[in-house]
């Protein structure tokens, strides 16, 4: 299956060592990225290894957040919910849904759900695909009462590699529609390039660049620590906690580098509940 440029490019920015499961692997194996080689190849080997980094920080953060908020209802014989929005043809849905099979994974995103289902083909069952424009909420309420969505079950919502492409007005929205539903969150944004250190600045500026003449975007929403936390705790949000890449790196890879400084780093992962 031939995937968008910036889901290929990001898929080619993860380290496959991620996926455990044996479904997440074969599905891996399974996508054709070869749509992402025009972007790809405008990248250097040294711009592509600091994305790498980044890109495979995030996803990190992103697993072991569901896996660690299933683990501890699994610990009182509960089992939780997911749901993903954007997900795109990430494999998140597919390695979380086979390690806890006892949970209902959902995932969304306004394109390609549909093969991406066939893709999956039921290894795992365990998730349902919607395809849905995530700030239209009456249409998402909708489909997740269609798909059988338990409101009364714990849940866990996470957006990955989304924030910066939404409006500012549309993510407000979607996150005082997640605190109505009593669902913790996962998210990363892409901090303001003035706030990352001098010496990675050029990557953020030039990756966004890049993707948004390959691509025609016309905004890339950027935020502080701050900002994201004022907007979670208007939604409703109590229990906030933004982690800097580096914090990732070392837990990730047992080393800091390449993001020697705090602010070396021009991504940041959020959860909230
Ligand atoms: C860069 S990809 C990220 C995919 C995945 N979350 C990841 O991190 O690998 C962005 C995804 O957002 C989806 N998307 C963008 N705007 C959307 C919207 N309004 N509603 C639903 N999906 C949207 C795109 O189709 C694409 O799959």
């Amino acid at each position: 299956m031939k995937i968008s440029a910036t889901s290929a490019l990001v898929l080619n920015w993860t380290d496959p060592a991620l996926w455990k499961s044996p479904e997440a692997i074969a599905y891996n194996q399974n996508l054709d990225v070869s749509e992402g080689e025009k972007l790809f190849q405008l990248f250097s080997a040294e711009e592509s290894f600091m994305h790498l980094q980044s890109v495979s920080g995030r996803k990190y953060f992103m697993k072991n957040t569901v896996c660690n908020f299933l683990d501890a209802l699994h610990k009182q014989d509960l089992s939780g919910q997911v749901l993903i929005l954007a997900a795109g043809l990430a494999p998140l849905s597919i390695e979380i849904a086979s390690l806890f099979p006892s949970s209902q994974v959902f995932d969304v995103d306004k394109y390609l759900m549909h093969d991406k289902h066939a893709l999956v083909n039921g290894e795992p069952q365990n998730i349902e695909f919607i395809a849905c424009d995530i700030t239209d909420l009456s249409s998402l309420q909708e489909q997740l009462t269609k798909h059988d969505f338990n409101k009364d079950k714990p849940s866990i919502a996470v957006m990955e590699g989304i924030i910066y492409y939404l409006p500012l007005d549309g993510l407000k929205s979607i996150m005082k529609f997640l605190w109505q539903n009593h669902m913790a969150f996962a998210c990363d944004i892409c901090l303001k390039p003035e706030l990352v250190h001098v010496q990675t600045r050029k990557y953020v500026s030039d990756v966004f660049r890049k993707i948004k003449d390959e691509v025609g975007l016309d905004f890339i929403n950027f935020y502080s620590a701050e900002e994201i936390t004022s907007l979670l705790e208007e939604a409703g949000y109590t229990k906030i906690r933004v982690t800097n890449m580096q914090h990732i790196q070392k837990e990730r890879t047992g080393d800091q580098y390449p993001f020697t400084e705090t602010d070396s780093c021009w991504v940041m992962t959020v959860y909230a509940e």
